[in-house]
């Protein structure tokens, strides 16, 4: 029997979260589903249901967010999310037809990216989607881990309540966004989702606590039972936040590993440390993905470290929003558009999102087959692409 494809309403969510529960393994309370309905917006979510009954049996749906791209540009994006179909219909082409829909929409609305973590990273390069970021989980053993005597120690963090990080934490993190790529904004809606910090999701640590400075802030747990510091959220939004930050946990005496989640691959703390070895990577997966929904719009809204001049011949499969563009850009600016003219390299539309985060170079990417281009334009795109930081998004969502 054909399922019945149509957008959610409001009274949608409490059923909605018994089919996303059962996809990942979770029971969601009232007060889970509370906390999450000002977040929640109906119209961007499609659900695939069996007519006899309603039961709805596939979902996906969507966040607005603004994205911030390599060089400062930022864009208005999309964050997939909740995508599951019931083990019951699975392998039936029930989230190949969902995802369809949804991003023609996106693309018909004018949305030019989006951007979603997968849960597995075989399903989402079908759908144009390239891996964009990079997530690493660290662990430090805290005893073994001392600041270079001449390391910076510039000070100046306080420990404040979960109020006074709601009102600081906005806008340090609106500079901290600034400044990284991949970076998805936090609104006020977030913002109380972020800090609502419900016992059920402690997993055995404690009620936050925060540290602020006037230019970072970090919440953190501890989990006693571990000896274990959980670094929950950290932003900063100059190096001297970064540091005072990091001294002050790594000082929290009673605790003798720290862990962090989402430390990008870049970060400058080992090289605060005497052996940049104890900053241990535990994890190390692909992070964000992004999809380009206007090729033209997403290379123009980037800046590029060096001129670059170059005709690219993309391939979309998935929606046919590939063609052959031009990209000229440098550091104050870029255009792009569709041309006629011979190619400078061959690629499909999710490795140049991989491509034009920054975070993969056309070399790599060349050298497994997924980009054709002669030497000197590699070097010419690696040279342009390239980033100052690493892809962080900063936000689970
Ligand atoms: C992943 C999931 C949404 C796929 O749903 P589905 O309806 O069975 O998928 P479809 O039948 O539409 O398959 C579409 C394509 O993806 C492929 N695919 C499906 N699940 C896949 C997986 N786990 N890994 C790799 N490829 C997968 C199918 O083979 C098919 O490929 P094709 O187009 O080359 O034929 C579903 O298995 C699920 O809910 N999993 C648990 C929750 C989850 O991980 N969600 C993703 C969150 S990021």
């Amino acid at each position: 029997m054909k399922l019945e494809i149509r957008r959610a309403v409001a009274d949608d969510l409490p059923a909605l979260a018994v089919a996303d529960g059962r996809a990942f393994g979770l029971h969601y309370s009232s007060t889970d589903i509370d906390d999450f309905r000002p977040i929640f917006e109906p119209n961007r979510f499609l659900l695939a249901c069996e007519p006899e009954d309603g039961a709805i049996v596939g979902v996906t749906g969507s966040y607005t967010f603004d994205l911030t791209l390599p060089g400062g540009g930022v864009l208005p994006t999309q964050g997939v999310t909740w995508v599951s179909v019931a083990t019951t219909h699975r392998w039936r082409g029930v989230a190949a037809e969902l995802l369809s829909r949804q991003h023609r929409e996106f693309a018909e609305e004018g949305v030019a990216l989006s951007v979603l973590t997968a849960s597995e990273g075989g399903i989402y390069g079908r759908f144009g989607y390239g891996a964009a970021g990079r997530e690493r989980s660290v662990k430090i053993d805290r005893r073994l881990a001392r600041f270079r005597a001449d390391a910076p120690d510039p000070g100046g963090v306080r420990f404040a309540t979960t109020d006074e990080v709601r009102a600081k934490a906005p806008d340090v993190h609106r500079r901290w966004a600034a400044r990284t790529p991949g970076a998805v904004s936090r609104d006020d809606r977030w913002w109380d989702y972020s800090l609502a910090d419900r016992a059920d999701y402690r997993d055995g640590g404690s009620a936050l606590f925060h540290l602020v400075h006037p230019d970072g802030y970090a919440s953190y747990r501890v989990h006693h039972d571990d000896h274990l510091c959980r670094v929950v959220d950290f932003f900063a939004a100059t190096d001297e936040a970064h540091a005072a930050l990091w001294r002050a946990l790594l000082g929290i005496d009673l605790a003798r590993f720290i862990t962090a989640d989402a430390c990008p691959v870049d970060d400058p703390l080992p090289f605060l440390l005497e052996d940049p070895r104890q900053v241990r990577t535990t994890e190390l997966k692909d992070g964000l993905w992004a999809r380009l929904l206007d090729v033209p719009a997403v290379l123009a809204a980037r800046r590029y470290p060096v001129e670059i001049d170059a005709v690219l011949e993309v391939a979309d499969a998935f929606l046919g929003l590939g063609g052959r563009f031009r990209l000229r850009g440098g550091p104050d600016g870029a255009s792009c558009e569709p041309v006629a003219s011979a190619p400078d390299g061959w690629l499909s539309i999710g490795t140049l999102a991989s491509l034009a985060f920054g975070t993969h170079r056309g070399h790599t990417l060349a050298r497994s087959g997924m980009l054709e281009a002669a030497a000197p334009v590699l070097r010419r795109l690696d040279a342009a692409f390239a980033a100052d930081q690493e892809v962080r998004h900063g936000t689970h969502f």
